[in-house]
């Protein structure tokens, strides 16, 4: 069973309080759950994981690489638009990312139009609303096929 780690930034675990015009309504363990499901369906052993700080999202990184996970599928939060930290972990551990975001970016403020984690991901999804996290794990699904 491949080995897929989903993880949620800061202020994730506030999905479906925040902002549900830009994030939803849906709350996070519901959208878990989805993910959870739609990762049974592909046969991946999948863990979600949220924290609101930076060192632990690299803890959790860094440990993904010596359990052998083979994808990450990730929503930095505000991290995504500054975070060289979770960048350079992210290019260190080798394994192919995905990154997501419930909001389209690129429609919202200037500051949100840049990812600096997007160089080191295979590709981005955003615009889609917690669907993009099921997206993702097709995009995950298709990445390990061409793997092999
Ligand atoms: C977000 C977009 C970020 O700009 C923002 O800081 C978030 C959520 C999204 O999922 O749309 O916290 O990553």
């Amino acid at each position: 069973m491949n080995k897929v780690r989903i993880i949620h930034g800061p202020n994730l675990n506030f999905t479906g309080i925040r902002e549900k015009d830009f994030y939803g309504s849906e709350f996070l363990d519901d959208i878990n759950k989805r993910i959870l499901e739609r990762a049974e369906e592909l046969s991946f052993d999948a863990e979600c994981y949220q924290s609101n700080s930076e060192g632990d999202i690299i803890n959790y990184i860094q440990s993904c690489y010596y359990e052998g996970v083979e994808a990450i599928i990730i929503n930095p939060g505000a991290y995504t638009h500054y975070s060289y930290a979770i960048r350079d972990c992210i290019a260190s551990v080798s394994i192919p990312t995905v990154e997501v975001h419930l909001s389209n970016i690129h429609q919202r403020e200037e500051f949100r139009h840049t990812s600096v984690i997007a160089p080191v991901c295979k590709g981005q999804l955003c615009g889609f609303g917690s669907y993009g996290y099921l997206l993702a794990l097709d995009a995950v699904n298709e990445i390990l096929i061409n793997q092999q």
